[in-house]
């Protein structure tokens, strides 16, 4: 059976993701690879998983060997680790000539704010990015947020024998599985600004549009890749057209910032549960600030045609 090697099973999305193959892949030979030394023990015996490695995503020399010797990677570990990616496309570029091999890499769409406008208002004529449109995903490139190892990932599977699915999923909410309480990078970074700032702030109206989505929504859409990449002989139409946008409700970032405000103030990171509008200049530092300033419109029928559905109930 096919081997999988699986970069951050102890992330939000990565706890799902190893508990669904263990019940949907049994046979497939899954190794992790995480830093992380006090979960052998539950990976092992609960999630089931073949192999744990331990390391770190600057230790290249390991995460080549690995992807070398493993049919699929599937990266949620990281989404701007640049050298990361280099060493998975190292590792598989390795492998012998002519052996299928497949690369399955989480993005997100921060990649696709339309920063003409940032003052954190709705504008109906920001760009509506298609998954199912080749001509947009040749659009993204290293200066956008995911855009590093985008890139890295695309000129694989364009100049090499890798087979590579790329899928982009808006702001992730929801539990871990698993003893790790990870939040994720879009409730870290909330949580990271109210206590940057002392609330949680939204920029101008706040009527700009958030996306969001439950995190048991990717775990069915990324078996779907998988059965894809696991299936086809050979990777199907160009780099491009097997790019997938994922996202769930859209509500103004205000209604979001509110949301967060309200939790980050039950739990007692902050004073008030209310959330407060700011300019951009004044909502500090990290790319949150960026994303709330700005639209980010998407639609996804190439994923909804694989078989993509969000049907979570509000955050
Ligand atoms: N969550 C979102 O809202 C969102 C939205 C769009 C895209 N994405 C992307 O989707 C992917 C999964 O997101 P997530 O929210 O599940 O992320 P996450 O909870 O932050 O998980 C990241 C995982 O990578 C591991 N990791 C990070 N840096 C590492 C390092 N230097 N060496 C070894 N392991 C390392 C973490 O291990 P530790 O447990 O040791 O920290 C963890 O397992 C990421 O690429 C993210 O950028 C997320």
């Amino acid at each position: 059976m096919p081997s999988i090697l699986l970069f951050g099973a102890s992330g939000l999305v990565g706890s799902h993701l190893v508990l669904a193959l263990r019940d949907h892949y049994p046979d497939l030979t899954i190794t992790v690879f995480l830093r992380n030394k006090n979960l052998d023990v539950y990976l092992y015996e609960t999630a089931k998983v073949d192999k744990v490695v331990h390391g770190t995503f600057d230790e290249t020399d390991k995460i080549v060997a690995l992807a070398k010797t493993h049919d699929i990677v599937i990266n949620v570990g990281s989404s701007w680790d640049v050298p990361l990616c280099e060493a998975i496309v190292e590792g598989l570029k390795q492998q012998p000539n002519g052996r299928k091999r497949s690369l399955i890499h989480m993005s997100g769409t921060g990649n696709f704010v339309d920063k003409r406008w940032t003052d954190g208002a709705f504008h109906a004529d920001a760009k509506v990015w298609s998954d199912d449109d080749p001509e947009d995903m040749k659009i993204i490139n290293p200066e956008m947020l995911n855009g590093g190892p985008d890139t890295v990932v695309l000129n694989a599977g364009k100049d090499s024998q890798i087979g590579t699915y790329v899928v982009f999923p808006s702001g992730i909410y929801g539990e871990a599985a698993g003893p790790v309480p990870a939040l994720g990078v879009i409730q870290l970074v909330f949580r990271e600004k109210a206590k940057e700032l002392g609330f949680v702030p939204y920029v101008g109206e706040g009527s700009a549009i958030f996306n969001c989505l439950h995190v048991k929504a990717i775990t069915p859409f990324m078996l779907l890749l998988l059965g894809l990449a696991l299936q086809e002989d050979s990777p199907q139409g160009s780099v491009y057209e097997r790019c997938f946008i994922i996202g769930g409700q859209e509500m103004p970032w205000k209604t979001a910032s509110g949301a967060f405000a309200r939790s980050l103030h039950a739990e007692g990171v902050i004073s008030s549960p209310e959330a407060k509008s700011v300019k951009l200049e004044e909502a500090g530092a990290g790319e949150l600030p960026m994303l709330m300033a700005s639209n980010m419109p998407f639609v996804s029928p190439r994923a909804q045609r694989l078989g993509y559905k969000h049907e979570q109930s509000e955050p």
